[in-house]
């Protein structure tokens, strides 16, 4: 038997803007998936024969696995919520992919886990994902993704893919928070609404081409998050909330809120260093950096939403047994 876990995420800044080629910060949140792997007579999720099209994300991991390997079942289980743009189906590959790896004795290595799930997502996705969701799953802390990585960010890996637009590779690095930082709290706010990010990530694609000087809020997202990755570095966590904020506004005159969105964000801003919607909007979730956690998770629940409270700074995906 073989279990591994490995976390969500929530963007902090950089959705939208990294499809541009822009730099995305991404933190790795407490809540996450457990996968259990035992050997079996038939590969198999929770007692019923593995079906692909369910479960694409283990189909793709099983294919990258030795040839001959199993077959094995999958015990799954999670705390994150379910469609809500907190990386659960990464979550799900890197921790499939290492729980296979080590039940059939090979690597278990975080990098081979974080591309093997990237490749997952992308064959889930019409052969579209940036790796971000994937790399923080497995790295942990908080994971820079851009074409080029800013200076104060140490790097880890490359990814690529190839698309049907080409190939597209990305440069994948870390963040290392000061000793003494004191991060705030996350809270994450999940409106109900679940919400497709590859019809948000079109729509912008949309807007872009029929308006090109609406280009200009995707630069101002990479300044903001650029801003934001410096503040960040030095653990100055007002200027980190006041780039949540500045991130939210150009988000929002891209289309991408929602009138419940933005009832949840102008809710817990007077208890909040910052607060936005965070990954594809449309619905999904929102998220608050605060030092009065309770209060935000109340004022989330209040509205109608679900709350999350969660860590700053949580490890990346682990071996379990
Ligand atoms: O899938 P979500 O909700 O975490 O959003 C992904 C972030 C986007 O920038 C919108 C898309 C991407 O591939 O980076």
């Amino acid at each position: 038997m073989a279990k591994a876990r490995a976390p969500g995420k929530a963007i902090l800044f950089g959705e939208h803007a990294v499809v541009y080629g822009h730099p995305a910060v991404a933190v790795a949140i407490e809540a996450g998936v457990n996968v259990t792997v035992m050997d079996n007579k038939e590969w198999t999720v929770e007692d019923r024969p593995l079906d692909p099209i369910r479960h694409p994300h283990l189909k793709s991991i099983i294919s990258r696995m030795p040839q001959g390997s199993g077959p094995y079942s999958f015990q799954i289980s999670s705390t994150l919520f379910s469609a809500a743009g907190q990386g659960s189906s990464a979550a799900l590959s890197v921790a499939a992919h290492l729980a296979l790896s080590n039940q059939i004795g090979g690597s278990s290595n975080l990098i081979d886990a974080a591309k093997s799930a990237h490749l997952a997502e992308a064959a889930a996705q019409s052969g579209r994902a940036s790796p971000t969701d994937t790399a923080t799953s497995a790295l942990g802390g908080c994971v820079v993704v851009s074409s080029s990585l800013p200076p104060m960010v140490k790097h880890v890996f490359g990814a690529e893919l190839e698309t049907s637009e080409g190939l597209r590779t990305w440069d994948v690095g870390t963040i290392d928070l000061p000793d003494n930082s004191n991060p705030p709290s996350l809270v994450l706010g999940f409106t109900g609404n679940p919400s497709k990010t590859g019809k948000m990530v079109a729509m912008v694609a949309d807007l872009i081409s029929s308006n090109p000087e609406r280009k200009s809020d995707l630069d101002s997202i990479g300044d903001i998050t650029t801003v934001g990755l410096i503040a960040l570095a030095s653990a100055e966590w007002e200027a980190v909330g006041m780039a949540m904020n500045a991130c939210h506004d150009r988000l929002e005159a891209l289309s991408l809120s929602t009138p419940f969105l933005e009832k949840l964000i102008a809710s817990v801003r007077p208890y909040s260093l910052g607060a936005k919607l965070t990954g594809a909007g449309g619905g999904g979730c929102m998220m608050a950096l605060t030092r009065d956690p309770k209060r935000v998770a109340q004022m989330i629940e209040l509205h109608g939403a679900k709350a999350m409270i969660s860590s700053f700074h949580n490890e990346g995906a682990q071996i379990l047994v």
